[in-house]
Parts: structure tokens; C-alpha cells; sequence
């Protein structure tokens, strides 16, 4: 692998010099909550920065410093913070309804319904939960019902979300892995065991010989495949691939679920799917369809999700509940996001703005001779140092990692935020002011951290 040389301490110590407060916080969390974060991504070395507000595309940390944020939540916010249209519909939820919840269905909940079925799987059915880990899981078991066949294949390098069900070959060390064309299921969590893994089938993205030879010697077994159809949300499956993806899955009577947590109203409003034109037979939906609330949501085959009717009888369904789905402040204000994002020109609008900073950060990028792979559709997007094209899990541990790492703490010094090696989600909110500040801000941490090295 090819590494820059860089000083990690003064790096290190440019961000604590200016985070204190959040050293302070995260020294207190870690009395409260194993880690110091009340959830695992949310960590990162030497520590978390703790934000106390937003407004549209800025974030504020304990400390005061102001940052443009690309984080957005993990992409959860499409309009950006605090946007006009979910504070409306917060309070519009209160004026009209009265409560946060009722515990009843509501009108509401089948007119927002109706909208993501149509855009997602038209003609068929939707169900939701309260996050995209819950819609996840309810797929493979809706899958495995359907089908009555127990193994579940997913390709390496892709996230589900934290369910043990589906904890496999996420972030597997290469080593351990098998071969590229053939890797094994690798536990990502203590948890998942033997038996879990021997449930578990994965399938090495974007090489469709091996996964067309894994998929036949499967096929009477599998239950389901379960793919995110932008590897990280931003990697492509080629067209080929995914086009002979669908037809065996087809053939081979195997449902394809596509999970669009991340890319769904992100990549295009029809997410994925819309992408690609291809009719997975379940889709899984969170993030953005919440405008920043929490939730989930399933669409798919009107055939498979009918198992979830609770007027067949106990035992031959797919029981599933929760006191919070489809809750009124969840679904409006997720129903006045995709609103806002429908409008004429709103998405391209957002997307042309992504396009200026993928296509700034590259330009800084190639003016000082570092190479470097960029991805992603839509609203979202990453950069990989490699000079190798990245189309797979594999390809992307053998980025420099570490550069990567460093350059997102020193964005942070520099008044950029987003999760370290995580990617970059814009929002309505992000102006071209914010573009070229960024860019500036970019070119600045770059020459910090190369220069970190000579001096
Ligand atoms: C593709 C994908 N699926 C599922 C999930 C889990 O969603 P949640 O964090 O809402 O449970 C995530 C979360 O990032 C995700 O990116």
C-alpha cells in the first residue's frame, strides 16, 4: 500500500488544542456509557467532538468553534438543520394533532405510505418501523417466511445495520477472510455465532463470475440476497453486474432486497432503484424519510409483505409491532421533507452543488499530486487515496486508510466536519458559499498535513 508521511502528534494536537470542551465531555461519558458514545460509530481516536447547535449547513461545538457540516446525521438531513419545513410540520403536528403519538393508525400515515410506495415499489406494500435497522431485519424475516429457506447472502463490505442477523463480513480483516472470489463469513460482533454464520452466505460486490457461482451452488438454501446497490452508499454495482443480479435472483427465485438507508432520496429521489431502473423485490428505506426523526420502512412485493397481516392466524405470519411505527412526528415531518426535496429543481439543485465540491476536492487534490478515487451519486460522496479504481470492500482497505484518517481530523481543525473516513452528505441547505469555503478550507488541511511531515 502507498502511505504518506505524516506527523500524527501535531495533528493530534492541533485538534485537541482546539476541542477542550469536547476532551472534558468525553471524560465524563466515559464514566456514563462504555466507549464515551451511545453508539459505536459515533467514536472515533482521540475522541469525539460533542456539537450544541446547528443552523442549515453549520454546526457549533461545546468549544464554539463553527464548522460546515457533512455529516448531515449520516445523511439523514436532506434540508440541512433545523430546516423551515420540519419545523413547521413539528409544530403543525402539536397545533393540529395535539400529541406525538397516539398509538392508533392515522390518515397520515398511509398518504406518506402511498408516496414512498409509488416511488419505490409501485404496486405493492410498505410497512414502517423507527429506524433502518428495523427495516432491515423485518426484510430477511419477511424473506425467510416467504421462502421458507433459512441462509441469508450478503456482499462483503456492506452494512445492515446492528442486528446479529446480519453482523457478518461487514468490516472483515482481509486477511481472514478467504479469497476475493470466494470469501467467508467473518463474525463483526461477539455475538453472532456458529451458528448464525453457517446461516450466512457473502458475496464479493461487482464480480458477478464468483457471485453467479456462489448464488447457483446456494440457491435451494437462500432465503434472500441483501445488497446496498452503492457499496458505502457511494460505490456503483456496474450496470452488468446488477442487471444479471436481478435476472438470477429472478431465475433462481431468490429475493433481491436492496437496503437504500443511505441512498435512498440521496442517489436519486427514487433512490437506487430509480438508478439503476431495477425492481428489487423488497426495498429497505430510513434515514432521509424521517427528515431527521426517527424511522424505517419496508417496500416490496404486495406478495411477501402480505405475511405481515396480523389477521391471518398467529404463528402462520410474520408477527411484527412496535408502539412507535409510523408515529405522526415521524411520518410528517419525514412527509415535508421528500415534500421539499420533490419540488421542481430542489434534488438537482443539490446535486449540482455536490458535483462543485466532489469536482473541488478533486482538482486540490490532483493540482499537489495525490492520487486519489472519487465516488458517489446524487447527494453523497467520497474520496479514496488509491490510485486503483475502488469497486469493492477490498479495494477500498487498500486505500491509504490512514491519510484519509488524519485528513479528516485536520478538516475538523480547520472548520470542516464530518465523521472521520465517513462520507460527505450535502444538504438543501449547503450554499455555494459554502462550496467554496470548503474547498478553501480543504486545500488548507491538505497543505497542513503534507506539510506536517517536512518540517
Ligand atoms: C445501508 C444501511 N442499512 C441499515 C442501516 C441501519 O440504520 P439505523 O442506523 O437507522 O438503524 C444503516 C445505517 O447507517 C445503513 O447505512
Amino acid at each position: 500500500m502507498w502511505a504518506f508521511r505524516i506527523d500524527e502528534k501535531k495533528i493530534i494536537q492541533r485538534f485537541e488544542a482546539r476541542t477542550p470542551g469536547s476532551a472534558k465531555l468525553f471524560l465524563r461519558a466515559e464514566g456514563v456509557t462504555p466507549g464515551g458514545v451511545m453508539a459505536a460509530i459515533k467514536f472515533f481516536d482521540p475522541y469525539p467532538v460533542y456539537m450544541k447547535r446547528a443552523h442549515g449547513s453549520r454546526v457549533w461545538d461545546v468549544d464554539g468553534n463553527e464548522y460546515v457540516d457533512y455529516l448531515m446525521s449520516y445523511g439523514a438531513l436532506a434540508l440541512g438543520h433545523g430546516a423551515k419545513a420540519v419545523r413547521d410540520s413539528i409544530e403543525s403536528v402539536m397545533d393540529s394533532l395535539g400529541t406525538t403519538v397516539f398509538g392508533t393508525p392515522t390518515e397520515e400515515e398511509i398518504a406518506y405510505g402511498s408516496v414512498l410506495r409509488d416511488l419505490y415499489h409501485p404496486g405493492g406494500s410498505l410497512r414502517f418501523m423507527n429506524s433502518g435497522l428495523e427495516a432491515t431485519t423485518l426484510a430477511v424475516r419477511l424473506a425467510r417466511a416467504h421462502t421458507k429457506r433459512k441462509r441469508i447472502a450478503k456482499f462483503e463490505g456492506h452494512y445492515h445495520g446492528a442486528v446479529d442477523r446480519l453482523l457478518f463480513s461487514y468490516s472483515p480483516e482481509v486477511e481472514k477472510a478467504g479469497e476475493a472470489g470466494s470469501p467467508v463469513p467473518i463474525a463483526d460482533s461477539a455475538d453472532v455465532d456458529r451458528g448464525l454464520l453457517n446461516d450466512s452466505v457473502v458475496l464479493p460486490f461487482n464480480d458477478w463470475e464468483s457471485t453467479e457461482r456462489i448464488l447457483e451452488r446456494e440457491a435451494s438454501d437462500l432465503a434472500c440476497v441483501i445488497m446496498e446497490p452503492f457499496e458505502e452508499g457511494v460505490i456503483p454495482g456496474d450496470w452488468g453486474f446488477m442487471k444479471s443480479l436481478r435476472k438470477a435472483t429472478r431465475d433462481l427465485k431468490i429475493p433481491l432486497v436492496f437496503d437504500e438507508v443511505k441512498t435512498g432520496f440521496r442517489v436519486r429521489v427514487g433512490g437506487a432503484t430509480e438508478f439503476y431502473s431495477i425492481v428489487p423485490d423488497i426495498v429497505c428505506l430510513g434515514k432521509i424519510i424521517g427528515g431527521g426523526l426517527p424511522i424505517g420502512a419496508v417496500v416490496g412485493e404486495e406478495e411477501i409483505l402480505a405475511h405481515l397481516d396480523p389477521r391471518k392466524k398467529r404463528g402462520t405470519n410474520v408477527f411484527h409491532s412496535g408502539t412507535f411505527n409510523g408515529n405522526p412526528l415521524s411520518v410528517n415531518v419525514g412527509r415535508a421533507t421528500v415534500d421539499a426535496l420533490m419540488r421542481p429543481g430542489a434534488f438537482d439543485s443539490l446535486c449540482r452543488r455536490t458535483d462543485s465540491l466532489r469536482r473541488g476536492i478533486s482538482a486540490a487534490l490532483a493540482e499537489r499530486g495525490i492520487r486519489h478515487q472519487m465516488a458517489g451519486e446524487g447527494g453523497m460522496f467520497n474520496v479514496y487515496f488509491t490510485s486503483k479504481p475502488v469497486r469493492s470492500y477490498r479495494d477500498v482497505k487498500g486505500s491509504d486508510l490512514r491519510f484519509r484518517r488524519f485528513l479528516d481530523l485536520e478538516l475538523i481543525t480547520n472548520g470542516v466536519y464530518l465523521k472521520p473516513e465517513n462520507r460527505y452528505c450535502l444538504s438543501l441547505a449547503h450554499s455555494d458559499g459554502d462550496i467554496s469555503l470548503t474547498k478553501e478550507r480543504f486545500e488548507k488541511s491538505v497543505d497542513n498535513l503534507t506539510a506536517s511531515a517536512a518540517s
